[in-house]
């Protein structure tokens, strides 16, 4: 980092955890990090809007603990389920407040103010549904990571925060092309890793906040179960039909469609339904079953049963 300091570098912006892989900078690597970018007079800004989730006892210690002069970014969104809702805070040196206010108020003017009022409402009742939804993570996160873990060949690392499972196939090159079928012919929503780099081509971004622990594994399993290889794409590089809107899910092209039938069958056993498996064929495997990138994309994923922060009218 110092040797890439020029003329022109005002700081150093982090995420930690961060997103796409729910890895943490250690607390010492943090402290080295900003000596570096004091010294140099710049500012260190960390985004810790995972910090809150966080599973390892290691990690977890907010930036703000070295040192004052930091910015700290946090947000409603992933402690509240609040994706989409865009609020958020900053903890920064006390005389930077003046300018982030021009920053905010040519830029935004302010978060509308149902948006601010529900903020206030998360806050009074943080202590009830912060720890619920930090335990529901962590449980969807050891699910999920007990079916990919168990998948041969399968690149991945348990991440200490946030809310992805971050993981290469073996052979997998064209990320987009196979997100684009699993949504397709699984309704399973994942995230391509070129979205978020050129390094991650080839990566895939399972988001696990799911309101059903044992649902989600079931998925975990199915998609575990279906041809590893076949999610590579390439045999099937000349098929320009995947992820058409209003198209029906291909069936016959691969194994995908299975996915969802398979995890059907098991989520249907597992409630005691007695589903035979004709009749969860009859399931629109377009219902998506994980959510899809970063932001209010995800807002259909995460909604529902995690927390049940709402408007606060009057
Ligand atoms: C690291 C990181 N920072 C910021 C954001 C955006 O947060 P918000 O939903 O509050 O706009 C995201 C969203 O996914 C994120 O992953």
């Amino acid at each position: 980092m110092a040797a890439h300091w020029n003329a022109h570098t005002r700081g150093v912006l982090l995420a930690s955890p961060s997103n796409p892989t729910g890895t943490s900078i250690a607390f010492d690597e943090l402290k080295r990090i900003h000596h570096i970018v004091s010294a140099k007079g710049g500012i260190t800004m960390v985004d810790e809007i995972y910090l809150g989730l966080s599973y390892d006892a290691s990690f977890g210690q907010t930036a703000l603990a070295i040192d004052d002069n930091i910015i700290s970014i946090n947000s409603f969104s992933k402690y509240f389920n609040m994706t989409g809702w865009r609020l958020g805070w900053l903890v920064m040196p006390v005389d930077m407040t003046e300018h982030m206010g021009k920053l905010i108020e040519f830029n935004t003017s302010c978060a509308s103010v149902f948006v601010q009022r529900a903020g206030v409402a998360a806050m009074q009742r943080a202590g009830d549904i912060v720890p619920q939804v930090v335990m529901q993570m962590q449980a969807c996160r050891d699910r999920l990571f007990v079916e990919l873990g168990s998948i041969p060949g399968l690149d991945l690392a348990v991440p200490d925060g946030g809310m992805y499972a971050f993981f290469r196939i073996p052979g997998l090159t064209d990320d987009v092309k196979t997100a684009k079928r699993l949504v397709a012919e699984a309704g399973l929503g994942l995230a391509p890793g070129s979205a978020f780099s050129p390094e991650a081509r080839g990566w895939l971004r399972w988001c696990f906040a799911f309101s059903d622990g044992a649902a989600l594994g079931a998925v975990g399993e199915a998609f575990g179960s279906a041809q590893v290889e076949d999610f590579a794409v390439g045999a099937h590089d000349d098929r320009d039909d995947v992820g058409v809107a209003g198209q029906p899910p291909q069936r016959g092209h691969g194994d995908l469609g299975a996915v969802m039938e398979f995890a059907h069958r098991r989520i249907a056993q597992a409630a005691g339904e007695g589903v035979e498996v004709d009749e969860c064929q009859q399931l629109d495997p377009a219902r998506s079953f994980g959510p899809v990138g970063g932001g209010g994309e995800f807002d259909e994923g995460t909604g529902g049963k995690l927390s049940a922060v709402g408007v606060v009218v009057g």
